[in-house]
């Protein structure tokens, strides 16, 4: 058993500055990942990093067009701190020795994006988040932390009680991918999830193969409410073939949107009259397939990018990435031509519900970056956001679990927030939520104990017995995943991706939300056949993407069953049948909690005011 006082699962941008605050306040934390710290998906992140750092703006400003953007379903308290924070974040990666494009004056540059209203997106080139990620890992060597690289995070070490709110976790259950071998990890302080997106719910997608909602399905199988899990974004401008990220940058200079006769459609069709491309993601997305739905898109698929106007030193300057991207994923070159794009899942603007720093429902365990919903998002996220976003909140979730005394979190966790019990869409078949149920699940893959079983066991509050009886249960788990005959994962996960795509993307309907509903519940009971064929103890990858692939079957149903649960159209949720934001009725936060199996659904307010500043509700046009 390897023992630390706090535990970092992940090591993206939020586990490495959650790893670096924590041992700032000076405890002994070790980072626990399955990726090495530098492949993570952070460093896919092109655009930016918004923060107020020049004369003509300022915090207020960034918070406002936060709120604006998520459409008013963020809460003021995340947004303001965040708003407040990430000026110092980014003046500290600086001084780490970031390296930001600068102007000739040597100023940092800052670039316009999306549904802000002050050019305050800092950038590095267009591969900001591959050398934030590069800075922060020196950080992390320099100070000798810790890192179990390529050691997969299964399961958490989570005390019995039947209420999780007395729940404690203790440490979590990591399979070395090297050896095979399972072992536990105690946490004295704290467990911090940062384990990044769930695009791998999605077949078009623009994350990583790695980014298979590990975080949240843990800890919503622990105990812990998912928030807002329908907000889905879908980033307007992705390679149609390979869902390869084309960077909003590319607009914040001044790249323009065609479409298949030539016209600026953002203008010439009145979808954003006053920032035309800069619109916020959900706008241009919508706006993009409407185009293509009316017969206007380019081989009845996509628009163009183009950007060739900007001059090729302008280019290579600030977005010399995108010509390699561009040529290599689509064989096509920006500089003499426009570049193809479509909308593509891009981030989950819900996740593990936790306060302002970090903490969930559940004593000892954290969540930051994309993985927790704090909620600063809400229903859209804006560019450039999402950086700020796991250095303000893996900072803060960081220095607190570590024990530094902060201020008592305004945003309330767990059930004793809740304002409203919800209904969850009735069973498409009858029986089909007990599909889901953990007591179905042991069967299945050995990952989950039954409510008796967790009354009978009055040793799980002890913090060793509670991490041992994990080890032993994944080690079951694993064992009988080897040993058993069944079908490929593969089958049951492009199952899942297809109907997410198909039925969960931009524009939803009842009818298409419960074929997903549907089809995932049918993938579900397949998933309960799934076998490992492969027995080698050494880099099975089929063993791991088995594993993820059952994260993957309970977060796509807990972004469905949001999704249907949300009647209006708001942000990034677009409804056939609802095509008004309905704010006297919805602006409350959809929350799902899975204990012992069945997803519960009910509502908790939306906070709209701080200890700083109150938000009215506007209607939302850019
Ligand atoms: O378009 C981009 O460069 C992505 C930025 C972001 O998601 O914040």
């Amino acid at each position: 058993m390897h023992e630390h006082d706090v535990i970092v699962v992940g090591a993206g941008g939020a586990g490495l500055r959650a790893a670096i605050a924590a041992d700032e306040e000076g405890a002994d934390v070790a980072l626990v990942t399955k990726l090495h710290p530098v492949r993570s998906h952070t460093g896919a992140a092109e655009g930016g990093i918004n923060a107020a750092l020049r004369e003509g703006d300022d915090w207020e400003l960034h918070a406002y067009d936060t709120m604006k953007g998520s459409d008013y379903l963020g809460d003021a308290p995340a947004i303001d701190t965040f708003a407040q924070d990430a000026p110092e974040e980014v003046v500290q990666i600086e001084h780490w020795g970031m390296p930001f494009s600068r102007e000739d004056d040597g100023r940092v540059s800052q670039r316009p994006f999306g549904g802000m209203s002050f050019p305050r997106t800092t950038y590095a080139g267009a591969e900001t988040g591959h050398h934030l990620l590069h800075t922060m890992y020196e950080q992390v060597v320099k100070r000798g932390i810790e890192v179990y690289d390529e050691w997969y995070v299964t399961n958490l070490a989570v005390t019995d009680h039947d209420d999780p709110e007395e729940r404690h976790c203790h440490g979590a259950v990591a399979y070395e991918i090297a050896t095979g071998n399972v072992e536990g990890f105690w946490a004295r302080d704290g467990v911090i999830l940062a384990t990044g997106g769930l695009g791998q719910a999605f077949d078009h997608t623009t994350n990583a193969v790695a980014n298979t909602g590990d975080g949240c399905a843990m800890a919503y199988r622990a105990g812990v409410p998912m928030e807002d899990m329908e907000m889905i974004q879908f980033h307007p401008t992705t390679l149609p073939s390979t869902g390869v990220l084309i960077s909003e940058g590319v607009r914040g200079e001044g790249g323009i949107l065609y479409n298949d006769e030539e016209e600026r459609f953002m203008f010439e069709h009145g979808y954003a009259n006053n920032d035309g491309e800069l619109a916020s993601r959900d706008v241009v997305s919508r706006a993009e397939l409407t185009e293509v739905n009316a017969g206007r898109g380019i081989e009845d698929e996509y628009v163009d990018l183009d950007m060739r106007h900007l001059g090729e030193e302008r280019i290579l300057d600030r977005l010399e990435n995108i010509l390699h991207l561009a040529e290599d994923f689509e064989g096509v070159d920006g500089l003499d031509e426009p570049m193809p794009v479509k909308p593509g899942q891009h981030y989950a603007m819900g996740g593990i519900e936790t306060d302002e720093n970090g903490e969930t429902c559940i004593s000892g365990l954290y969540a930051a970056g994309e993985t927790a919903c704090v909620s600063l998002h809400g229903a859209n996220r804006l560019g450039g956001n999402a950086l700020p976003e796991l250095l303000v909140f893996g900072a803060r979730a960081g220095h607190h679990a570590a024990g530094k005394d902060m201020k008592t979190a305004e945003i309330q966790t767990g059930r004793s927030a809740k304002s409203e019990d919800g209904d969850v869409e009735p069973p498409v078949e009858p029986g089909a939520i007990e599909a889901g149920s953990s007591d179905g699940d042991v069967a299945a893959d050995g990952g989950e104990r039954s409510s008796s079983d967790r009354r009978s066991d009055a040793a799980m509050v002890e913090p060793k017995e509670t991490l041992e009886h994990t080890v032993r249960q994944e080690r079951e788990r694993i064992e009988s995943l080897l040993e058993a005959d069944g079908i490929n994962h593969a089958e049951v996960r492009s199952n899942v991706q297809e109907t997410m795509t198909e039925n969960v993307n931009v524009f939803r309907k009842e009818e298409s939300l419960n074929d997903a509903l549907r089809d995932l519940r049918r993938a579900r009971e397949r998933y309960e056949d799934v076998a490992v064929a492969d027995p080698s103890r050494t880099y099975n990858t089929d063993l791991i993407h088995t594993i993820e692939t059952r994260n993957i079957l309970d977060v796509a149903e807990a972004i469905t069953l949001g999704a249907l649960a949300r009647e209006e159209f708001r942000g990034a949720h677009w409804r056939a049948e609802f095509q008004e934001r309905r704010d006297e009725e919805w602006i409350k936060h959809t929350m799902l909690a899975w204990d012992d199996g069945t997803p519960e659904l009910y509502y908790k307010p939306v906070l709209l005011e701080s200890q700083w500043k109150e938000y009215e509700p506007k209607e939302r046009s850019y």
